[in-house]
């Protein structure tokens, strides 16, 4: 019998990578989605497997759906995507932020502890939880945390919890701690999807200038759809642990802005970038960069996506969108 995974955040940027590489292992795929009007499954439109997935309604801030799922489908795996994910709303909405990613979370083992024990649970757990900490310049494993922002500390709620679990029901729950992954279906309120619609719709006469924040904090980006095989190798090994995801390489929002416009050959950047505050946040975290040992050891998990190819890769994906966007409209 095939095995079944249950992928919450199945509508955001990583589920739809995770649920194709789950699919492409033979897995039976149920992706939870929240009670929507008109749900958007545009992301798992561009992955091109929306037909092959099972989708199951429920809530993260709903205890009795979890349940429900839990209940029907005693998944193998589940891979807990799901959260509000945007670091800068998280000041404004701190208290549906703590919901979701938090208690969410506790709620969701607590669904598996009653009535399918012997799950395996993946918690997205985040290099946000750092925030201010590092050890000699990078964030391990061992590196105490000291988030910044609402949603960093949700995460380290959840992140702990994951390891209660773990510890007090010898549950098999493992937390990846993934650092910054983007791809083109990125949202685009994060700043490296901002960045590359923005430079594609400058390149292409649609807007003349781009917004942005702080400029100088640096982030370990890396590849979404090469960050999906770390979680599911998690699962996949013989005992539940923690690990880092991450390339070991650290760039600026600026080096990622000038590397986007040098991809449609524009170098005087400087005359479209505008800083607005508005795009600042309360406390900033100002540098990222993770010592995936552990993974490249026993997960023999590596990043294959460089920081150039990964902007180049993005940049390109928008000015296809864009350009067809236009054409629809003559
Ligand atoms: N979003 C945004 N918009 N960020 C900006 C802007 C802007 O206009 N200008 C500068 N920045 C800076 C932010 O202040 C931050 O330092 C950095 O760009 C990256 O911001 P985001 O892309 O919003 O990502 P993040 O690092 O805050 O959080 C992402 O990565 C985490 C892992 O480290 C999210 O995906 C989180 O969910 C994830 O946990």
């Amino acid at each position: 019998m095939s095995k079944s995974a249950l992928v919450t955040g199945i509508m955001g940027q990583d589920g739809p990578y995770l649920a194709k590489l789950l699919l492409e292992k033979g897995y039976k795929v149920y992706g939870m989605i929240r009670r929507h009007s008109t749900p958007d499954y545009s992301n798992i439109e561009y992955l091109g497997i929306h037909n092959e997935i099972e989708y199951v309604e429920g809530d993260m801030t709903d205890e009795a759906s979890l349940i429900s799922i839990i209940k029907n489908i005693y998944p193998n795996e589940v891979y807990n995507l799901a959260a509000q994910s945007f670091v800068g709303n998280s000041w404004d909405q701190a208290k549906v932020t703590t919901e979701i990613n938090a208690l969410g979370v506790l709620s969701l083992l607590t669904a598996l502890k009653f009535f399918s024990p012997s799950t395996r649970f993946y918690q997205a757990s985040t290099s946000e939880m750092y925030g201010l900490s590092h050890t000699d310049g990078f964030q391990g494993e061992d590196t105490p945390f000291h988030p910044r922002s609402p949603y960093g500390i949700s995460k380290v709620y959840a992140y702990w919890m994951t390891v209660n679990f773990r510890e007090s029901y010898n549950m098999y729950a493992s937390n990846g701690i993934l650092f910054n992954h983007e791809s083109p279906i990125r949202g685009i309120q994060f700043v490296t999807r901002k960045i590359a619609d923005g430079v594609a719709r400058i390149k292409l006469g649609m807007a003349k200038e781009l917004r942005l924040g702080n400029l100088e904090s640096k982030r370990d980006w890396g590849f979404a759809g090469d960050y999906v095989e770390a979680m599911y190798a998690m699962l996949q090994q013989e005992k539940p642990d923690d690990y880092i995801v991450a390339t070991g390489q650290t760039h600026s929002v600026r080096e990622f802005v000038i590397e986007a416009f040098k991809t449609v050959g524009i170098t005087d950047w400087e005359k479209y970038v505008k800083i607005d505050p508005r795009f600042k946040r309360p406390a900033e975290v100002p540098a990222l960069r993770g010592r995936a040992d552990k993974a490249h050891t026993v997960l023999k998990w590596k990043p294959k996506t460089s920081f150039i190819s990964l902007v180049s890769i993005m940049v390109e994906a928008d000015l296809k969108r864009l350009k067809n966007i236009q054409k629809s409209n003559g």
